[in-house]
C-alpha cells in the first residue's frame, strides 16, 4: 500500500501531470484538498472509489484515515493544490506516515508562480534586471513567518516576488516594498490563474491599491519586480551567435570541439 500525495496543478484540469492522472486513476481512495482542487480531477477516480474532501477534518482525521486504508491494502491519491513542495501541509503529513511505517511517493505539480507567469505571458528572470524569483508570504493565523523572511529583506535584493496568500493584506505589502523597488515598480495580481474566472491587474507599486479598490478576492498571487514590465533587458548570452558552447562549438578553437566528451 501507498499513498501517493500528487501535485494537483494551479486550477485548469489538464494541468496535471500524466503521471498524476494515472496515478488517481489507479486508488480506490481518493483526499484531496477543499476548494483549490479542481472537481474535474476527480473524475479521473475509478468507479465506487472512496473520494473524500479534507477541508473540514484536522490532521488526525486524515492519518486516521490513511491508517484505514493502509489496514485494507488500498492505495491513496493525496491530491493538493499547485505542487506540494509549498504551502501543502504535506511535510507533517510525511512525518505521520514515517511513524506509521506506511509508504509514500510524491508527484510534483503546476504550481501558482508559473501558472501566473504564463497568464501573464512573462519570463520572472531576466537577464541583467532580475535572476532571482522568491516565492514567500506574509504572517497568516496559521503560519507566523520566522524573523527574518521579512518582505523587506527580500526586497533588499531586488529579486522578483511571488507573494502568496497576501492579496487581502496588498496595502501593507505595497508599503514595505515600495521604500526598495520605488512607486513605479511593476505589479501584477492574478486571481485564479488557469481557473475559467481567471483575473489579472497589472499596475505598479504606486497604483495597484486603487486598481484593486473593492476587490482583493481571496486565491491570488502578487508579483513583484522590474522583470514584469521590462524591455530593454540584455539577450541572454546562450543563444548568441558568437557563444561557443558544448552543443555549437563557435570559432577556430571552441572549448568542446566536435566529437569531445
Ligand atoms: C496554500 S497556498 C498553495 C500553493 C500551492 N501549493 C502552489 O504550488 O502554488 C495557496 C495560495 O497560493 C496562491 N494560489 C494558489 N492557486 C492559485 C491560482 N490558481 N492563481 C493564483 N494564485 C494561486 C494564492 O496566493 C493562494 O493564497
Amino acid at each position: 500500500m501507498t499513498v501517493h500525495f500528487i501535485g494537483a496543478g494551479p486550477g485548469a484540469a489538464d494541468l496535471i501531470t500524466l503521471r498524476g492522472r494515472d496515478l488517481i486513476a489507479a486508488c480506490p481512495v481518493c483526499l484531496y484538498a477543499g476548494s483549490l482542487v479542481p472537481e474535474a480531477l476527480l473524475a479521473h477516480c475509478p468507479e465506487g472509489a472512496d473520494i473524500i474532501n479534507t477541508a473540514s477534518m484536522s490532521l488526525d482525521d486524515i492519518i486516521a484515515r490513511i491508517k484505514a486504508a493502509d489496514d485494507a491494502g488500498q492505495d491513496v491519491a493525496r491530491l493538493h493544490s499547485g505542487d506540494l513542495s509549498v504551502w501543502s501541509a504535506m511535510g507533517e503529513q510525511l512525518r505521520r506516515l514515517r511513524a506509521l511505517n506506511i509508504s509514500y511517493d510524491i508527484t510534483p505539480g503546476v504550481p501558482a508562480f508559473a501558472a501566473s507567469a504564463a497568464a501573464l505571458g512573462a519570463e520572472l528572470t531576466l537577464p541583467g534586471v532580475a535572476q532571482s524569483l522568491v516565492l514567500t508570504r506574509t504572517s497568516g493565523r496559521a503560519s507566523a513567518m520566522p524573523a527574518d523572511e521579512t518582505l523587506e529583506n527580500f526586497a533588499a535584493t531586488g529579486a522578483t516576488l511571488a507573494i502568496h496568500l497576501s492579496v487581502h493584506v496588498v496595502e501593507d505589502v505595497v508599503h514595505r516594498l515600495t521604500p526598495f523597488y520605488g512607486a513605479d515598480c511593476p505589479v501584477a495580481i492574478v486571481w485564479r490563474a488557469s481557473w475559467p474566472d481567471e483575473r489579472i491587474v497589472r499596475a505598479t507599486l504606486g497604483t495597484v491599491i486603487e486598481a484593486t479598490e473593492g476587490e482583493r478576492g481571496r486565491t491570488a498571487l502578487v508579483l513583484v519586480g522590474r522583470a514584469l514590465a521590462a524591455e530593454g533587458f540584455d539577450e541572454s548570452s546562450l543563444y548568441a551567435a558568437d557563444y561557443d558552447r558544448r552543443f555549437r562549438p563557435v570559432g577556430t578553437t571552441p572549448r568542446f570541439p566536435e566529437g569531445s566528451a
